[in-house]
């Protein structure tokens, strides 16, 4: 006799005391093995809960699942489109869960909209129901195997979503079921639900729908964070924002404008650099045609950008502390310039300046520095920017996140300004 194989519901097996992870394939075989045994199973054991059972109406539900995020009536079949899911979807109910896995680490077409281990939430933690999710360039990375997630965090990729309120783990207040959401995420946004740690969530800012508010957690939390909480920009400050056409620039050239300084920026191409003048950008470099040392000291008198945000790492480094003002901060958030590079610390100490680097994701959940610290200061100072409309999510355009893979060619392809949403409902 076939015996389940000694899995939690979370897709984690335990074997010889180790507690490893199933991939999507293992998860499905091993949830029949358990629905087929179940009543044979082993006191001590804990056998998944099957879509069934969890069924409000106690029946089991076989309705053809609709592919996510297409608002139209014509809706292609998920399950039609994508064998793996297709082979579990006898034995499945229309309550499984799906999401965007990867089959393994490559080009965009390792992402396959697929079931996977319903995610629980544990004390502190909330589950949603995800209605849309974002795309950010780490998601890039992570999908190429070289941005893995942070220990504990969920592998399926999506650094923030929006939805609602589905369930409260232990000790959770000040959120009730069927609150419309959005969250700043480790991972786990690609799919249909989500668990969040209660501090990561935020109201939907008044004046927004849930889709344009999946654009906005991880820009407005990486910018506050670094560009205010960090490098303190004040009022009739100098900002340099590289890759002003990004998801990050086209929000840090509205804040920046919202404090009231002077924001020059950086991009690719002319249109870029006339959609960031039209967020509020004072002073537009071509990165292709012109040096922004030049450029910013020219503009501002010799005087130079009081703080820098930057993209690129390595490659700007040098220049990048060059263009820096006195007493000026250069905070470094990306790496796409590469990891490496020679500092001037001469340049730094006449000019009483600092670099700082930092990461949102791998921030702690809660304390000093944690991500609930960002997100409340998001909460309580860039909320109110985005009510009155000093502050907009630019989004390029979205998509039904059973279009993943298109939607990462599509940020790679240098044609996008701003963010990319995908449509899960
Ligand atoms: N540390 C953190 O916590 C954190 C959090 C979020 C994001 N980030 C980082 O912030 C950056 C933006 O993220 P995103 O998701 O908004 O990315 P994105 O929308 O994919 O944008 C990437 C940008 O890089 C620009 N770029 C490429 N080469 C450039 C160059 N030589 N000089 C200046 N800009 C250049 C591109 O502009 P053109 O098309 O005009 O070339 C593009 O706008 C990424 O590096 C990301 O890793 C860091």
């Amino acid at each position: 006799m076939t015996q389940p194989p000694d899995f939690d519901a979370a897709g984690y097996v335990r074997q010889a005391g180790r507690r490893t992870r199933m991939n999507q394939r293992e998860f499905a075989a091993a949830r029949a093995v358990s629905a087929s045994t179940v009543s044979r199973t082993e006191a001590g054991r804990t056998p998944i809960t099957l879509a069934s059972d969890r069924s409000p109406l106690g029946k089991r539900q076989v309705a053809p699942r609709r592919a996510p995020g297409h608002r139209s009536v014509n809706t292609r079949s998920a399950l039609g489109e994508h064998p793996v899911a297709s082979q579990t979807s006898a034995r499945l109910t229309s309550r499984t869960v799906y999401a965007i896995e990867m089959t393994e680490p490559g080009g965009p077409d390792v992402l396959r909209w697929t079931e996977v281990p319903d995610p629980r939430p544990a004390a502190g933690e909330v589950l949603l129901d995800v209605t849309a999710t974002a795309l950010n360039r780490a998601d890039l990375q992570q999908r190429q195997g070289r941005y893995p997630p942070p220990p504990g965090a969920s592998e399926i990729l999506g650094l923030e979503c929006s939805g609602t309120v589905r369930q409260l783990g232990a000790g959770v207040t000040g959120w009730r079921i069927g609150d419309e959401v959005c969250a700043l995420l480790a991972g786990g946004g690609y799919a249909e639900q989500v668990v969040v740690p209660a501090g990561q969530l935020m109201p939907v800012p008044r004046g927004l729908d849930l889709y344009a508010a999946a654009a906005l957690p991880e820009v407005a939390c990486t910018v506050w964070s670094n560009v205010v909480m960090t490098a303190g920009l004040h009022e009739g400050d100098v900002l340099l924002v590289h890759g002003g056409g990004s998801g990050i620039g086209t929000h840090a050239i509205q804040v920046a404008t919202a404090l009231g300084a002077t924001v020059a920026v950086t991009a690719g191409s002319a249109a870029k650099l006339e959609r960031c003048r039209s967020l509020g950008a004072d002073i537009l470099i071509d990165y292709t045609q012109q040096d922004f040392v030049d450029e910013v000291r020219a503009a501002t008198d010799g005087h130079g950008a009081d703080v820098v945000l930057d993209n690129m790492g390595a490659k700007y480094l040098a220049r990048n502390v060059d263009v820096l003002a006195p007493d000026g901060h250069l905070v470094v958030i990306g790496l796409q310039g590469g990891r490496t590079a020679e500092l001037d610390l001469a340049t730094l100490l006449s000019k009483r300046a600092s670099v700082t680097a930092t990461g949102l994701r791998g921030r702690p959940v809660t304390g000093e520095s944690s991500k609930a610290a960002v997100v409340a200061a998001v909460v309580a100072n860039v909320w109110p920017m985005v009510a009155d409309g000093r502050v907009r999510p630019i989004v390029h355009t979205e998509l039904p996140v059973t279009e993943a893979a298109r939607a990462h060619t599509l940020l790679d392809s240098a044609d996008v300004v701003g963010k990319i949403v995908l449509r899960v409902r």
